[in-house]
């Protein structure tokens, strides 16, 4: 059998690639070697998401639900059993995917695909022994957590004194002390976990901030927030050697090493390319990552790739709207990715989401823009449902007061950010926006607050 599309890798990408071309009525065989998901519903984001979901639950419980009148004295939280309900979170999803790709009459096959070349009629995958050819390939194969070469770090992941994001997910015990090696997304969702739920945390990160490119003042308030709850930051900090549980850093004082019961490694993630015999069809890779246009087209034709493989924007979300595109070119529907309003978020506590520009992006394309803040005070529900809370937002808008990003800091940043990537998406402008109804009482509404500011 020829099929129409085989694609490598189970996860957001290939599972939505897969779902949409079964939909578009192509004959799809789809190769997943572990578990359907990918790294997003079995090792990432949706693991992380219940264990936060829980250690919120808790940190209201013992410190913050007398604010709002409720007496929770004594409340206790049971790791394991987070884990074990994670677990059961993860198989629901995981099914849920495998009904999904028998209702677009996708064939999975439960192994690792490895292109074998070109035929003529397309592309050969080989799995399990037997050999699959189809018209067009899609590779989805993700990305995998980056171990930087520093000495000592292999063989602390080898022996389980380091962890990736794959192996913290499943500790059944909580470290005592906990060293984070990096302070981005993974590094401060983790940290803010394990925080919670009574380990000493430090986040050991080589930069002068937290978070990566998020804006600054809202990575610092979040610093701040959890320096509060205690957590220790090292920043300007680089980890320069590891033995066993003890970390050795620098910094401009010098060099001492910590010691922990393990160390969480999250210092960003490499593409999968390393074993699917790329050279076979010459594919074009950079940085290791595959190439690709707005179209997703790598640089041979027929073979698309979506999702973190292209290291371009390494979100689950991404990868949906990528695998999309990429079943629309092969169907003949027209169809392009844009980056440009992809939301981001930190699951923290509070949260911290992003979409389009910041004033520092907005700054180094030399963009006319100006900036708007308001407190989410404003919004009387964020003042019912967030005691004490000091979260805000940022509008960046540019001439004709077009909304070019928005930043927040506060809850529910996460569950609202989507209508400003609606109006970044579509260019609104602040008049544009302000002629939308939102509900009453929401934190959304602080979106109209700030628009509503700056139209005469
Ligand atoms: P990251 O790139 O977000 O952060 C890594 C941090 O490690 C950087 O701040 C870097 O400066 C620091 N670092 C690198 N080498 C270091 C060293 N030797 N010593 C100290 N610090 C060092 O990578 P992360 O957190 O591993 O996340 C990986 C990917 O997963 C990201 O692309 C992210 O988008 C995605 N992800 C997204 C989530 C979300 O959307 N909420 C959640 C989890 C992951």
């Amino acid at each position: 059998m020829i099929y129409d599309c085989l694609i490598i890798g189970g996860g957001p990408g290939g599972y939505r690639a897969a779902e949409r071309a079964g939909h578009c009525k192509m004959t799809v065989a789809l190769f997943e070697e572990r578990s359907l998901g990918g790294v997003c519903l079995n090792e990432g984001c949706m693991p992380t998401k219940t264990l936060l979901y829980s250690a919120k639950l808790y940190d209201y419980a013992k410190g913050g639900a007398h604010k709002y009148g409720v007496d929770s004295t004594g409340a206790t939280i049971d790791h394991k059993a987070v884990i074990e309900r994670k677990d059961k979170i993860v198989k629901t999803l995981v099914s849920g995917v495998a009904a999904q790709m028998k209702g677009a009459k996708v064939e999975v096959i439960a192994a690792r695909g490895v292109i074998e070349g070109k035929s003529a009629n397309g592309f050969l995958v080989k799995a399990n022994g037997k050999v699959y050819e189809g018209k067009h390939l899609i590779i989805a194969s993700g990305s995998n957590a980056a171990v930087p070469p520093v000495p000592g770090l292999k063989e602390a992941v080898a022996s389980g004194d380091a962890l990736t994001n794959r192996e913290i997910l499943a500790l059944k015990e909580a470290p005592k002390k906990l060293l984070v090696m990096g302070g981005g997304v993974i590094g401060l969702e983790m940290a803010s976990y394990f925080n919670s739920i009574g380990s000493d945390v430090t986040v050991v990160e080589m930069l002068d901030r937290i978070g990566g490119p998020t804006d600054l003042d809202m990575t610092k308030m979040l610093q701040a927030e959890y320096e509060k709850k205690g957590i220790h930051f090292l920043l300007s900090t680089k980890v320069v050697g590891v033995k066993n549980t003890n970390v050795d850093v620098e910094n401009a004082s010098g060099k001492k090493t910590l010691s922990a019961d393990k160390i969480l490694v999250s210092v960003g993630r490499r593409a999968n390319t390393a074993d699917l015999n790329a050279q076979a069809i010459n594919l074009y890779l950079e940085r290791g990552a595959v190439v690709t246009d707005d179209q997703m087209k790598t640089n041979v034709p027929g073979v698309f790739a979506v999702g973190d493989v292209n290291g371009k924007s390494m979100l689950a979300h991404t990868a949906y709207r990528e695998a999309e595109v990429a079943v629309h070119v092969m169907a003949g529907i027209p169809d392009r990715m844009s980056y440009r309003a992809i939301p981001a978020v930190i699951y923290t506590n509070p949260e911290v989401a992003s979409v389009g520009e910041t004033a520092e992006t907005a700054a180094a394309k030399s963009l006319k823009f100006r900036v708007v803040q308001l407190p989410l005070r404003f919004a009387g529900r964020y003042i019912a449902e967030n005691e004490g809370g000091n979260g805000f937002i940022k509008l960046i808008l540019g001439s004709d007061d077009e909304i070019l990003g928005c930043c927040m800091i506060g809850n529910p940043a996460s569950e609202i950010i989507p209508a400003m990537a609606v109006a970044v998406d579509r260019r609104m402008t602040c008049k544009d926006l302000g002629h939308a109804v939102f509900p009453h009482p929401t934190v959304s509404e602080i979106f109209r607050e700030a628009v509503l500011s700056q139209v005469k």
